[in-house]
């Protein structure tokens, strides 16, 4: 997921959404024109600037390389050398994991990456500072709202102010109604029933029936959140496997985003954008299939009738009549809760797999509180599962689907740790390093285990900044407990019924895609073989709408 900052510009998601990026020659716009022009010196400039777009398009790895090479003039300390030589990845799988090591031996728990013009923070006081006590110097940033903005417009993660402000208010009391809760509890129940178990019955016992969880899940999170976001359902999890156009789109604008945010200067996507050719071209394309859909759902809403239904965009239509705004804030509630649960869960599943065990307890704890194998049929009562809520958060703590967020410094300032921040610098907390920190956890701190979530059995959360997984103070994530519902849902339901054998046990550390949202570069390969309980005689018919 992303999280980025104040857009303000008032327009939309596509492409006329974001501020114009100057063509080369603007660049030159402050120079004496008339001078220019008659010399030499122009017609070099322009050959300049010719061979510079050349190179960035040909051979972005020389583009890299000249870039890199400039920055190396700027910086040579032992991070930002290791950053551009790549020398860290000799000794780290994840660049996760290398941060986490440096920020594990700083003696402040905070480090500079000159090179990127980024801090980068797991201490607590200094991330309760960002999100709390200084909110107002810490917004999102306008290089990522920059980023961001052909996707995801004025959407709530990509604004700050007034337009931050309406977005929560209004999803604040959406999402805190009961009966959301109870309607997005049956919307996963169901998608879970017709779907999720029949596909895993007819995997299992196969021999060669290896199924990439991660994509199910996947499936899964985007069935449930555009059902309970639209009241539509875009079926990724029939049993055939068809992925809807517009998931896929969302994908490739998800992805080409990523790509924009991780690009060493945002010039080479800025050009390529204005001459619309590779990634950027890709996603012109697939966001210009997200905003046929969008307005497609919107058209059936209205034909449907909004003004009784139980949805987010239901409420949303009843306040907004603009249709551009109304997309914008539909695909960031689609990112905000697709891609986060799906890698909570590929983790979670991962972390089970290896430790048998903690599954086999979140087993006798439900059949205690529920009934032997019996299903939850409430909200309310999946919240009664405490060592399962445990489990949960233990595998968020060593697994955030969100492995760091930053912000923009808007004014000079000093971090409780003494750091000083400049004007302009990205700050950066990072929750994957923190769950690695003895000083935060403890000496076991790179166990998983769910004990450390219990006080005489009784599950007590955690101060936000020492787990920052949903964020904390002002911007705290609006669908916390939804996302907790999911999860736990989707793990009773499978571990009563199946056990999941990894095809590729050895690994002893997940490797992960960049990106956005952590995702698993190899997936979540298994093979699936149904337990024989009374359950397992259910005939899971395969629905067809
Ligand atoms: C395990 C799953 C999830 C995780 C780890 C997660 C994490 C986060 C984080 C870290 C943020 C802060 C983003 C930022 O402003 O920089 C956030 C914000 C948000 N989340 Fe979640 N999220 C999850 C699931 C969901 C779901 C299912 C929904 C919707 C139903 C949701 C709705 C939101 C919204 C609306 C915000 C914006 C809050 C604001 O800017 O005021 N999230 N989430």
């Amino acid at each position: 997921m992303i999280l980025l900052s104040p857009y303000p510009s008032s327009s939309s998601s596509s492409s006329s959404s974001s501020p114009p990026s100057p063509s080369l020659p603007l660049l030159f716009d402050h120079y004496p024109s008339m001078e220019l022009e008659s010399s030499w010196l122009l017609h070099a400039l322009y050959a300049f600037c010719f061979i510079l777009v050349f190179i960035i398009i040909v051979s972005p790895r020389f583009a890299l390389f000249l870039y890199l090479l400039l920055l190396k003039l700027w910086c040579n300390c032992e991070i930002c050398d290791a950053y551009l030589n790549l020398s860290w990845a000799k000794s780290f799988d994840n660049l996760c994991d290398w941060y986490a090591h440096l920020l594990k031996h700083s003696p402040t728990k905070t480090i500079p990456i000159h090179v990127l013009g980024n801090i980068i923070t797991a201490n607590p006081e200094n991330i309760k500072y960002m999100l709390k006590t200084r909110f107002d110097n810490y917004p999102k940033g306008k290089p990522f709202s920059l980023i961001l903005g052909d996707f995801l417009g004025r959407g709530i993660f990509n604004v700050d102010g007034d337009m931050w402000r309406f977005q929560k208010n209004m999803a604040s009391l959406e999402l805190d109604r009961l009966s959301i809760r109870s309607n997005a509890f049956e919307i996963v129940r169901c998608e879970i029933e017709k779907r999720l178990l029949p596909l895993l019955v007819s995997f299992s016992g196969k021999e060669d029936g290896i199924l990439d969880l991660q994509d199910v899940f996947r499936r899964f999170s985007f069935d449930s959140i555009c059902q309970f976001s639209f009241g539509l359902d875009p079926k990724c999890l029939q049993l055939s496997l068809p992925m809807s156009e517009f998931a896929v789109a969302f994908d490739l604008a998800s992805k080409f985003s990523a790509e924009r945010a991780m690009a060493v200067s945002p010039l080479v996507w800025k050009i390529k954008r204005k001459l619309n050719i590779g990634s950027e071209k890709k996603m012109k394309e697939a966001i210009k299939i997200i905003d046929i859909l969008a307005q497609e759902v919107m058209r059936q809403k209205r034909v449907k009738g909004f003004s009784t239904h139980k949805d987010l965009l239901s409420r949303f239509m009843r306040t907004v009549d603009d249709d551009t705004y109304l997309r914008d804030i539909v695909i960031s509630f689609l990112l905000a809760g697709r891609d986060t649960v799906a890698s909570a869960l590929t983790s979670f599943f991962w972390l089970l797999a290896k430790h048998p065990e903690i599954g086999s307890a979140i087993q006798v704890e439900a059949d205690r509180v529920l009934g032997p194998n019996q299903e939850p049929k409430s909200f309310e009562e999946i919240q009664q599962l405490h060592y399962l809520q445990a489990a949960v958060h233990e595998s968020m703590r060593l697994y955030p689907p969100i492995q760091f967020d930053s912000k923009f410094c808007q004014q000079d300032d000093v971090l409780p740790d003494g750091t000083f921040v400049k004007r302009g610098t990205r700050v950066t907390y990072h929750p994957y390093a923190m769950g690695r920190m003895e000083e935060i956890w403890g000496p076991d701190c790179l166990e998983f285990k769910p004990e450390r979530w219990l006080r005489d059995g009784v599950f007590f959360s955690e101060n936000p900044f020492k787990y920052p997984i949903f964020q904390g103070g002002f911007r705290v994530c609006l669908g916390k407990d939804m996302a907790l519902m999911e999860i736990k849902s989707v793990c009773l339901s499978l571990l009563q019924r199946f056990h999941f054998k990894l095809v590729f046990p050895c690994h002893s550390t997940p490797r992960f895609s960049p990106g956005l949202t952590s995702t698993f570069r190899d997936g979540l390969l298994v093979l699936v073989r149904e337990k024989v309980t009374q359950l397992s005689h259910r005939n899971y018919m395969v629905h067809v709408d």
